[in-house]
């Protein structure tokens, strides 16, 4: 690691100990990728290791002083690395944010694991040690813990859930990212400490909510402990009703939240982007409030596309989804517009025409594409099993409309409406086809028959 570097060698000439912790070390045992390592550099003051990682022509950044941390960056590095000194959280109050972080370079490396969350995370090894199992400082057992596939908090859960409340969330994105179980104490304190997650801000809960869906190839697992701590209840209460919905519809066997869980599932299982996840986890929210059933005892749902998407806004705007780094810019209209259109018309034996309308409506090719993926996850989890050899077809049939130009056919408008409209007769309904035709490409319009008849309308009025 670090050890042959000079930083490392003068803070143990000092009396001090570098190490690296958390994350890292739980990574390691699992043998799976570390996202980032993160340090703790004890027995050296702020002010002195500034000067030892520039006197070893690291560059540093001390924005994070105030908490303790400081960044450091190697000669011709472009990340840099987290060195904290030992923190203590101090609690003031009952609320997470009533606690005071103290941090101070005397603290033995273990008083800074013993304010971390759960055990596996609460580990750290010597950065001048080899990397061996048994030299690692494991005061709470997180080795164990991890060979048994539990996750616990460091002690007391009710003090490590009152100190920040959104380790219950992480609690459900671990046991979904790694397969883990939640300790039978943990989870009751998870139930009794639900309403607190309230107080956590938005911007956090979607981070780890999008983390959830993104680093776990099941996160129906993590959002199964949800429901069942009632913390989905505070996070996202719409989704509730779905919860045990029965569909009576031949295309579904499973009630809602199953078939959306399948559905979130698929798309992580198959690595598609996280706005399709999101939209997976949100695309039928509005099917319980939809909900009808006719003479014959069938189940529909009819309009709860668009009800969904409505309330999925919702939703991403309420919890700052834009705010979080791994949303892509623009995720919110992007779900929007694939919960809206997830009822894909269109299929393997549909003709060009109606498949290539279809594209033009959804829009960029690209978009295209995600709605498919959210399609693919959609049917797997319907009754029949998979049709993915269906969408297997259909991918290829719109891969070869994808670059045929449009024609006036194309354009989304039937004759007798320009003709209802304008009182245009035969070839005067080509020409104001075409001009039509001309707005599309140009991009001026969208090419769907609602717009196209606005914008008809406002032809003729203006004549
Ligand atoms: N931590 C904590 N309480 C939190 C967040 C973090 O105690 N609410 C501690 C844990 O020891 C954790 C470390 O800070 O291991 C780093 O946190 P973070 O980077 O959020 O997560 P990692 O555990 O490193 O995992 P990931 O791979 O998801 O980054």
């Amino acid at each position: 690691m670090e050890t042959n570097k000079r930083w490392y060698r003068e803070v143990t000439n000092r009396g001090g100990g570098a190490y690296a912790v958390g994350g890292y070390v739980r990574d390691e045992l699992l043998e799976v990728e570390n996202r980032d390592v993160d340090f703790v550099v004890t027995g050296v003051p702020m002010d002195d290791l500034a000067e030892i990682m520039e006197a070893d022509e690291y560059s540093v950044d001390l924005v994070g002083k105030v908490f303790g941390v400081l960044k450091a960056t190697s000669p011709g590095g472009n990340v840099p690395m987290d060195l904290a000194l030992p923190r203590k959280e101090i609690s003031t109050g009952d609320g997470h944010k009533d606690f005071d972080i103290e941090f101070d370079h005397n603290l033995p490396i273990e008083d800074d694991l013993s304010r971390r969350d759960f055990t596996i995370n609460a580990m750290a090894v010597n950065i001048g040690d080899n990397w061996d199992p048994d030299l690692i400082i494991d005061p709470f057992g997180g080795k164990t813990d991890i060979e048994n596939k539990v996750i616990r908090t460091v002690g007391d859960p009710i003090v490590r859930f009152t100190e920040d409340p959104l380790r219950m969330l992480r609690a459900a994105q671990f046991a979904a990212r790694f397969g883990f179980t939640i300790h039978s104490d943990t989870l009751w304190a998870m139930k009794w400490m639900a309403p607190k997650i309230q107080t956590v801000s938005p911007e956090r809960i979607s981070a780890e909510l999008i983390k959830l869906l993104k680093l776990s190839d099941t996160p129906s697992v993590g959002l199964q402990i949800l429901v069942d701590t009632g913390l989905m209840n505070h996070i996202i209460p719409e989704f509730m009703a779905s919860i045990g919905f029965d569909q009576q519809n031949r295309h579904h066997d499973l009630p809602v939240d199953k078939h959306v869980f399948k559905v979130v599932d698929h798309a992580s299982r198959r690595g598609f982007s996280i706005s399709v996840r999101v939209a997976a986890l949100l695309h039928d929210i509005a099917k319980p409030s939809t909900f009808s059933i006719d003479e014959d005892g069938n189940g529909h749902f009819f309009g709860h596309e668009k009800e969904s998407a409505e309330i999925a806004k919702d939703i991403m705007e309420r919890l700052k989804f834009s705010a979080s780094e791994e949303f892509p810019r623009g995720g919110t209209d992007l779900v929007y517009t694939l919960i809206r259109r997830h009822l894909v018309p269109v299929k393997r034996n549909s003709t060009d025409k109606s498949i290539r309308r279809w594209m033009r409506k959804v829009g960029e090719p690209w978009i295209v594409q995600e709605l498919l993926n959210l399609r693919e996850a959609d049917s797997f989890a319907h009754a029949a099993g998979s049709d993915i050899g269906g969408i297997e077809i259909l991918r290829a049939r719109v891969e070869e409309n994808a670059n045929v130009p449009l024609t006036q056919r194309d354009v989304d408008i039937d004759g007798h409406v320009i003709h209802d409209r304008t009182g245009a007769t035969g070839k005067e309904i080509g020409d104001i086809k075409n001009r039509l035709l001309e707005m599309v490409v140009a991009g001026e319009v969208e090419n769907n028959s609602e717009t196209l008849t606005e914008v008809l309308q406002e032809m003729f009025v203006s004549r």
